[in-house]
């Protein structure tokens, strides 16, 4: 399925794959007026009487809570459900018992769902749109887009093309369905070049490697955070996604998180002074290291928390164009 830029009503959106360059641009056009609401500063009710059903089998904080926070602030209610032992899965039904009956529920569908492919076995049983929040280590297309409005956004504000760009993307490029996303969602750009940096047992799918080149894309693969990090202009970490190790993996792969620890030493040793530093969060320290330290925090190359913020706009406008509202964005913003 490809769509077209104006053509996103009714779709499910469940892998980046289906966006052309138009249907993003057409996205973040809506996202970029939508930005005040997202801030709370102007109110809308251009969903005034729609429900959004958010389904999560899976841990998530920001996912979760903005794609709430940004359907409400559209002035559409929300209902929930989250985790399977509070969901009647845990009584034996199916996920095509359960698209169909919430379809009755909900006007759309946002689901997270710990095994790949899911989330799309439940959307062909649903007959409201399906938005995949992430399904096991397959595709996170939500993430990639906010992680791409950010860049795009940074991007102009700096008069630089995305065509031509040098993307670093770090850590557990294996499990990581974040960085499979944003990667195939560049790739949507002319002659970027891939710096991945990861140890061999959690490098970037073969696949995916494979379909970048063939496309005409330069990709490095890199074992340390110094060799790929010299030259690019924006830096993607990824924490070790040891939930997703089999016990096999577990054993047989080294603790190798301090190695891929990237923090302000390392950034201002082999990072451009104009890079930006993003990450999908949560950051994680339970090893003793960050995988993106806290000591960059004051640093403006680090970028995180508008990232994060990112994600209602965006998704505010998926909801837009996912229900054929778009035309109507701006119609009714009053003051908050
Ligand atoms: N980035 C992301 O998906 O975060 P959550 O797991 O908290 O939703």
């Amino acid at each position: 399925m490809h769509l077209q830029g104006q053509h996103l009503q009714g779709q499910h959106i469940l892998s980046v794959e289906q966006f052309s360059l138009a249907d993003i641009n057409t996205l973040f056009t809506t996202a970029e007026k939508l930005e005040l609401v997202a801030k709370g500063v102007v109110t809308t009710k251009i969903l005034d009487g729609a429900i959004l059903a958010n389904l999560f089998f899976e841990a998530s904080t920001r996912t979760r809570m903005s794609f709430h926070s940004a359907f409400a602030r559209l002035g559409g209610d929300i209902c929930d459900t989250t985790g399977f032992s509070f969901s009647s899965i845990s009584k034996g039904e199916s996920l095509a018992d359960t698209a169909q009956v919430i379809s009755e529920y909900a006007d759309v569908i946002v689901m997270r769902h710990p095994e790949q492919g899911a989330v799309a076995d439940f959307a062909q049983h649903a007959t409201v749109p399906v938005i995949n929040g992430g399904d096991g280590p397959g595709e996170h297309p939500t993430q990639a887009l906010l992680d791409l409005y950010t860049i795009t956004r940074h991007f102009n504000q700096t008069n630089q093309p995305v065509d031509g760009a040098t993307i670093a993307l770090s850590g557990d490029l294996k499990h990581g369905r974040t960085v499979h996303s944003l990667a195939k969602l560049l790739a949507r750009y002319q002659q970027i070049t891939f710096h991945f940096i990861a140890p061999d047992s959690l490098q970037m799918p073969p696949a995916i490697i494979d379909w970048l080149a063939a496309k005409g894309h330069r990709v490095h693969c890199f074992p340390r955070p110094e060799q790929g990090l010299p030259d690019a202009d924006v830096i993607y970490c990824t924490r070790i996604q040891k939930e997703r190790f089999n016990a096999e993996q577990l054993d047989a792969t080294p603790d190798e998180s301090q190695l891929f620890s990237i923090n302000q030493t390392i950034i201002n040793r082999y990072a451009k002074p104009s890079a930006i530093i993003l990450h999908p969060l949560p950051r994680d320290s339970r090893d003793g290291a960050f995988d993106l330290s806290t000591d960059l925090d004051a640093d403006p190359r680090l970028q995180i928390f508008t990232q994060a913020a990112n994600g209602i706009p965006v998704r505010m406008a998926l909801f837009v164009h996912c229900l054929g509202l778009q035309d109507l964005v701006g119609h009714d913003f009053a003051p908050a």
